[in-house]
């Protein structure tokens, strides 16, 4: 028996790791307690990703209501599978800003506390499974609102022949910056990573996602990005937009590209690995640009409310580089782009988001 451990198991990436290594013959053991749902309300919860995929996969999906942060809990279940444990992948966190100032503790011990209990668990019961974190740009803070930026008609871009031209790399700096309280929480989380790697020569790779997204994404104002603003069309919310004209840059990178990545890795691991992972150059959008968009798809005006003050510690451009993956596992391909991104999230909720009468 070989087990992919999946935390986070009914969340975006966490769901679409679970079925791709279930097609890869692996026995797939799910570890969420649809915490999405008290950070974010209702209409957040990843209840309904659990019976799917209990029901799409059968034997070959165990799902386990635990939390991370329970050390007895999860000791048991890495007891139970042991070294038929062969990958795992750790996607369950606290995933928004403006959450974790709310509840710092809560914030940290899952993002960071839940993270080490991982580790540990690995080191004890399966020390040669490669373990997956997905990390965060965040943990470059606020620094890349430092580099040059020029505005143009529709968004902010990095000026012409930039080092980082191409996408922001790894050896931008994480130190002397506002990270904001998750943002420190994820970089304790991904540090100790590298650390497992180093200190205890385990097969680590820290994936820092720029805006990870698909249709499985349970969206909602505080976390999900394009899939908040395809649901906001569809349903005709009305969108708040923090700041900078709105002209702001994200990468966005499809759940199957970054889980075929994820794939690449288990395959020939390394240890203590740091990637930035995220659309590039070859899949970004600014707010104003997704929302001509999401009108196009959807025939419906978007409405949005301008509010002049940013989110503390939002990034004005983000793109990032996939350059160094790329050089390490170079039959990795991207295959999704923000229309098709777009275009997919409308088709596969067409049915469940629905304008209000
Ligand atoms: N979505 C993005 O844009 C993005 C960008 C960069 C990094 N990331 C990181 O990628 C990872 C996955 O993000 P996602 O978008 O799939 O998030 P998600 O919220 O869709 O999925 C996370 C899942 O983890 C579960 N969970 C949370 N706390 C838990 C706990 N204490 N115990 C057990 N389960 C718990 C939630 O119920 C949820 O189903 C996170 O680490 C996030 O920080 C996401």
């Amino acid at each position: 028996m070989s087990v992919a451990l999946v935390t986070g198991s009914a969340g975006l990436i966490g769901s679409e790791a679970v079925r791709h290594f279930a097609s890869l013959g692996l026995d797939v053991v799910g570890i969420d307690n649809d915490m999405r749902k008290r950070f974010f309300g209702a209409e957040a919860s990843t209840a309904w990703n659990v019976v799917r995929l209990t029901s799409d996969l059968g034997e070959s999906y165990t799902h386990h209501d635990v939390d991370i942060r329970d050390r007895d809990a999860l000791a048991e279940i890495f007891k139970r599978y042991g070294k038929d444990i062969a990958v795992v992948i750790h996607t369950a966190a606290q995933p928004s800003h403006d959450w974790a100032v709310r509840d710092p503790f809560t914030d940290f011990d899952v993002n960071a506390g839940g993270t080490l209990n991982l580790l540990q668990n690995v080191r004890e019961h399966c020390i040669e499974a490669p373990f997956i974190h997905c990390s965060t740009n965040k943990v470059y803070g606020d620094r890349p609102n430092s580099l040059p930026l020029q505005e143009l008609e529709t968004r902010w871009e990095i000026e012409p022949g930039h080092p980082y031209e191409n996408g922001i790399k790894e050896d931008m700096s994480i130190d002397a910056c506002l990270h904001s309280v998750f943002g420190a929480s994820k970089v304790a989380a991904d540090v100790m990573v590298q650390e497992y790697g180093r200190y205890f020569d385990m097969k680590t790779a820290c994936f820092r996602g720029g805006t990870l997204t698909g249709p499985a994404h349970s969206a909602t104002e505080l976390h999900g990005f394009l899939g908040y603003v395809m649901r906001c069309a569809m349903e005709r919310r009305t969108y708040k937009i923090f700041g900078y004209k709105g002209k702001m840059v994200r990468d966005a990178i499809h759940s199957h590209d970054v889980v075929a990545a994820f794939e690449a890795f288990f395959r020939m691991p390394r240890s203590a690995a740091v990637y930035n992972l995220g659309g590039g150059r070859h899949s970004n959008t600014s707010h104003l640009e997704v929302f001509a968009l999401a009108e196009r798809i959807t025939g419906n005006e978007m409405r949005t409310e301008y509010h002049e003050a940013n989110r503390i510690g939002d990034h004005q451009w983000w793109i990032g580089s996939n350059e160094r993956f790329q050089q390490d596992y170079p039959d990795w391909k991207q295959v999704y782009d923000v229309p098709m991104i777009c275009q997919e999230i409308y088709e596969a909720n067409v049915d469940k988001w629905i304008p209000e009468a």
